[in-house]
């Protein structure tokens, strides 16, 4: 592209050419290359501009009340549309809706762990103490899932739960390893749903419930898997009857 060239006096705020006549209007710094022409006593400057430089000084180029006029940025009015939705597909929204389905199974299963190891006949308080806790867990995950839907306008839509079993008993391995194992899996089925809802959102373009899933999901699930993949692999040492026991113990004193 070729450039004009003028001349620039220091003490003026203003170039000119080399007839004198003034350039209007004067163009904007940051639009203007300066280089200072070394050895000359008056500190002349050489302003590099172009004729395009000079015509998007004057152009306006975001205009938000013109732009909040298209259809997808006006605010409804209607009573039950949701105000903050904003590129949220309905396959995300349920999506997070069998999420939250997924969590609470999973906890209706933990809980009735915890009334399983919690009997009279069995006493095993640092199971039971454990999957309590655990149960409890994956209802914040629930719950950080419905909070999650209602910042992006969606509707939170509660699925049916299965009723879990409420004996836990295995004649082979035995009622804690069973258990254990039983929880291995489904935290291993809850992390295969996660990246689903992950791979529903990439599908989408919507990054923002990407991040979510994965900042506050999928580094957490894999910790999950491990920690239980220890106890499995403890508890298949220790095998039934006064093993189970210190296993218990250990449990129980577990922060
Ligand atoms: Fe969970």
């Amino acid at each position: 592209m070729a450039l004009a060239c003028f001349k620039f006096s220091f003490f003026s705020p203003y170039a000119v050419r080399r007839n004198n006549t003034p350039l209007l209007p004067p163009p904007p710094s940051s639009s203007l290359s300066l280089a200072n022409i070394r050895g000359s006593r008056r500190r002349n400057f050489v302003v590099n501009a172009s004729p395009q430089t000079n015509s998007a000084a004057t152009s306006v180029i975001f205009e938000p009340f013109e732009e909040i006029k298209k259809d997808v940025l006006t605010v409804p009015i209607a009573p039950k549309v949701p105000l903050a939705r904003q590129n949220y597909q309905d396959e995300s929204e349920a999506a997070i809706n069998e999420q939250i389905n997924v969590e609470y199974n999973v906890s209706y299963v933990y809980h009735s762990m915890f009334a399983y190891f919690d009997r009279d006949n069995i006493a095993l308080k640092g199971f039971a103490k454990f999957f309590k806790e655990s149960s409890e867990e994956e209802r914040e995950h629930a719950e950080k899932l419905m909070k999650y839907q209602n910042n992006r306008g969606g509707r939170v839509l509660l699925h049916p739960i299965k009723n879990p079993p409420s004996d836990f008993e295995h004649f082979e391995k035995g009622d804690a390893l069973y258990a254990m194992e039983l929880a291995l899996s489904l935290e291993k089925l809850t992390n295969q749903k996660l990246l689903n809802v992950y791979s529903v959102a990439n599908h989408n373009n919507d990054h923002e419930l990407a991040h979510f899933i994965q900042s506050e999901f999928l580094r957490d699930q894999v910790e999950a898997i491990k920690e239980i993949a220890n106890y499995v692999a403890q508890l298949r040492m220790v095998g039934k009857g006064h093993g189970v026991w210190h296993f218990d113990q250990k449990l129980h004193h577990h922060v």
